[in-house]
């Protein structure tokens, strides 16, 4: 298989040939965690996405002020902001894509797990309002613990009868675009040329990039890879620890989600050969979550790619995260269907 991402910086907002963006169809976003760290950036990129032409922006404070000044910019989309649990419905309502970047980020000392307990009980009722509200939308999980929130949303959809495994995806875009810097600053390439596939779920080991398929190929030792696979599994507590308590990366993701996002509308549009890595329901493993290179299509999931060839290091790694991830996996079910 070629590389992963075919979304690159370069190609973020940039219609492909034949595929004019002011004729593209009516598209609704809504954001939900808005007024947050990510949410605010997010929706600036949003709006200066010209795919989307409604963007809704909610949170349980503050959107009202977010989406005025976001809806000053001159581009093709409407803006509204939504504030408080009686406004949700609406917010959601006719959306195609829906991004969750609602909840509480870590703090130093912290794992992403630790956000649980706060986090999951958040994920499950938005969950819940988007089976009622708009059960047909994409939904772009980006709040943590992914390998755990996603299972969570997907056994609230199964209990609502609105489960449609091609329409979740937990965002790990963040990983592949760290990958890609990291990749580049060590083997010395044009950032914007690089594709690293980055496979597995989101968080520490269970965080699996695959350099031995990184391009444009390099020459490097196997002591530069085992250390750039560790500064991208552990590149979110790098962020955690330079904030010091202020939060985890906010920019970063707020680009990454845009990326993401932007996939899934192309490929809701019927732009060809959109291809993202995401943690998605999968048989790539035997674990029923896992992420992995994906392409999207006008249903959401098209086709979820193998993994293609490993290195020993990488049979290693894989074998090594699934036990992690397959308690996060088991925990967010338990959790969905015991309260
Ligand atoms: P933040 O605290 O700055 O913002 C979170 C926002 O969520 C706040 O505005 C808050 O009001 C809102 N919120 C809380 N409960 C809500 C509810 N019930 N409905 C709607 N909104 C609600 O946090 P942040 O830095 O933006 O991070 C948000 C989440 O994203 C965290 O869980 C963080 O760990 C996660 N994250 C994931 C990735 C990734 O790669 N997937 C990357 C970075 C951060
Ligand atoms: C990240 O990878 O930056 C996010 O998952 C936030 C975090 O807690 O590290």
């Amino acid at each position: 298989l070629a590389s992963c991402p075919t979304t690159s910086t370069s190609s973020l907002y940039v219609a492909r040939r034949g595929f004019s963006s002011e004729s593209a169809p009516e598209r609704k976003v809504a954001i939900l965690g808005a007024a947050g760290g990510i949410g605010q950036p997010l929706a600036l990129l949003m709006k200066l996405n010209p795919l989307v032409t409604k963007l809704a922006l909610y949170d349980i404070a503050g959107t009202p002020g977010v989406a005025a000044d976001v809806s000053h910019i001159n581009t093709r989309s409407e803006v509204a902001g939504f504030v408080g649990e009686d406004q949700l419905g609406e917010a959601l309502k006719d959306s195609d894509v829906v991004i969750i970047p609602a909840g509480v980020p870590r703090k130093p000392g912290m794992t992403r797990d630790d956000l649980f307990n706060i986090n999951a009980g958040i994920v499950k009722s938005l969950s819940t309002a988007i089976s009622k509200y708009c059960p047909h939308a994409l939904v772009n999980m980006i709040s943590n613990p992914v390998n755990s929130t996603v299972p969570i949303a997907s056994e609230v959809f199964k209990k609502a009868g609105t489960f449609d495994e091609k329409k979740l995806f937990g965002v790990t875009t963040l990983d592949v675009v760290r990958a890609k810097t990291f990749y580049a600053g060590k083997a010395k390439v044009n950032v914007a040329d690089v594709n690293v596939p980055v496979v597995g779920g989101h968080a520490g080991i269970t965080i699996l990039p695959l350099f031995s398929q990184a391009t444009p190929k390099a020459n490097l030792s196997h002591e530069d890879i085992k250390a750039l696979t560790k500064r991208t599994q552990d590149g979110g507590t790098e962020v955690v620890e330079a904030k010091a308590g202020k939060g985890s990366a906010t920019l970063s993701m707020a680009y990454a989600g845009a990326i993401f996002a932007d996939a899934c509308l192309k490929g809701l549009n019927g732009v060809p050969d959109v291809v993202e890595c995401s943690f998605v329901q999968s048989c790539v493993t035997e674990l029923p979550f896992f992420a992995s290179k994906v392409r999207l299509g006008t249903n959401g999931v098209e086709e979820v790619l193998g993994l293609g060839p490993l290195s020993e290091y990488e049979k290693e790694g894989l074998e090594a995260l699934k036990p992690e991830l397959k308690s996060s996996i088991e925990k967010g079910i338990k959790f969905a269907n015991q309260s």
